[in-house]
């Protein structure tokens, strides 16, 4: 099989004494609300990509540009130095449309774990490259890795071999692809710098343009647990990626959707394994199937493999029925070296070892669950990270057993946590029971799918 790499910078010669001197000239100008040049943009992405400049200067240059921002221009500027910084893949000989799917962040969101299998299964190759945990949000990498033995970090060569033998591959950005932003990633969740338009639109699209896909959809949530908190930040989130998109000749749909209480049930990386598997089997939390089928249906028509959604959404279910999404998820699995005896049997999964309920002190309906809150809790538990080395705990987490405007009892599940630790477990219980909220009157309950921009 033949693929093409490039590399547009390593060409490139930078003198390390001067080095310095540029980029503290790049940084006075962001500081000082100035536009960067293409010029100064490649220079700072190539600088820190060869480790010529510090974390703790470019951690100044990434906090101005968040509290500055960026022209579109400088934003596409950003996004092109950022995926050429490495490797990018041509899969074009793959003899398909390449389509690929990525989310700009949530809390209980297994989308992936799902989706892609599942569109793989209708014959859409899928050649993934997914993030790790950011923030108060998981990562699909975190989960896949609680599967004992699957290897995120795989030879590039091997990559596009599995693409290619079994129609889909599931990678982490551990390998030569988009390197800026895997450094900049950490960098941005390490000083509290996630939540800023050209910086996701960047960190995005720059992985997508590396990893080969020729056309993108994106799940663009909204909301108490995502970055872009109201529709009018995520149309333009949607709009600016639609642009670049444009600009680097990928066609680019956009899926706004409900962040403000966790997706599905489960929150935490084998618990969302769990979920994840039992929907391939048919067991389809309302919201969880709302999202993947909406994303699903234009990922289809963007690979010329059906133009009427409502037609692909039968085809998509038809699949999970038939049992042909959940068997490409277990070959997916062994594919990349994991051990599909867990998945075949989840209760092999890692478990922890204090599993308590929290419990309705009322009658009532449920009001609010805020996303962000129990990703936060989540996170303390151990299903996230403080500092970018930490290890994640694939075990613990939140199993929720009411979503919003559900009917409760008093006495009642609300949730489940999942905890190793005896302290970390009494704080949890003590915060989810604020967090989840009941009230007397019936709640309406909010829309899944907000809009589609394309
Ligand atoms: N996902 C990414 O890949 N990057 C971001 O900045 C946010 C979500």
């Amino acid at each position: 099989m033949k693929w093409v790499l490039e590399n547009v910078f390593s060409t490139l010669s930078i003198i390390i004494g001067e080095i310095v001197m540029n980029f503290l000239e790049i940084l006075e100008k962001k500081r000082d609300k100035k536009e960067l040049s293409k010029t100064e943009i490649e220079y700072f992405i190539t600088a820190y990509t060869n480790n010529q400049v510090t974390d703790y200067q470019v951690a100044a240059l990434v906090m101005a540009i968040y509290l500055n921002g960026m022209t579109d221009q400088e934003t596409t500027d950003l996004t092109l130095a950022m995926a050429y910084s490495g490797e990018v893949l041509d899969l074009s000989t793959l003899g398909e449309v390449i389509v690929d799917k990525h989310s700009t962040g949530g809390v209980g969101d297994k989308v992936s774990l799902i989706l892609l299998p599942l569109v793989s299964s209708l014959g859409v190759p899928v050649a993934k490259m997914s993030g790790r945990g950011l923030g108060f949000t998981g990562g699909t990498v975190d989960k896949l890795e609680s599967i004992p033995g699957y290897q995120t970090a795989i030879e590039l060569k091997q990559f596009v071999k599995n693409v290619e033998q079994i129609g889909i591959s599931m990678i982490s950005q551990t390998l030569n692809l988009a390197p800026a932003d895997k450094k900049l990633y950490a960098l941005r969740d390490s000083i509290s710098c996630v939540e800023s338009i050209p910086l996701i639109a960047s960190s995005i699209m720059s992985k997508k343009i590396a990893s080969g896909a020729q056309k993108i959809v994106l799940d663009v949530t909204v909301g108490k647990g995502a970055f872009m908190k109201d529709m009018e930040e995520a149309r333009k989130l949607s709009n600016m990626m639609i642009q670049i998109g444009k600009l680097a000749n990928r066609e680019t749909a956009c899926v706004l959707t409900n962040m403000n209480e966790p997706l599905g049930y489960a929150i935490g990386n084998s618990l969302e394994v769990m979920e994840a598997v039992q929907f391939l089997k048919g067991n389809m939390p309302k919201d969880l199937k709302q999202v993947v089928l909406e994303l699903g249906a234009y990922m289809l028509q963007l690979a010329n493999k059906g133009e009427n959604l409502e037609e692909n959404k039968k085809r998509l279910l038809e699949n999970i029925q038939n049992g042909k999404a959940y068997h490409k998820f277990l070959e997916l699995v062994q594919k990349q070296g994991g051990d599909i005896s867990y998945i075949e049997n989840l209760e092999k999964l890692p478990k922890a070892t204090y599993i308590e309920s929290i419990y309705s002190e009322e009658d009532g309906y449920i009001q609010e669950i805020d996303s962000k809150e129990v990703g936060k809790l989540a996170g303390m538990l151990g299903a996230g990270r403080e500092k970018k080395e930490d290890a994640i705990d694939p075990s613990v987490g939140i199993v929720l057993s009411k979503k919003v405007a559900d009917r409760v009892e008093k006495n009642d599940v609300l949730a489940y946590v999942h905890a190793n630790d005896e302290d970390k477990l009494r704080e949890t219980k003590i915060k989810l029971k604020e967090i989840v909220k009941v009230s007397n009157g019936i709640v309406e309950k909010g829309k899944t799918i907000w809009e589609v921009i394309k």
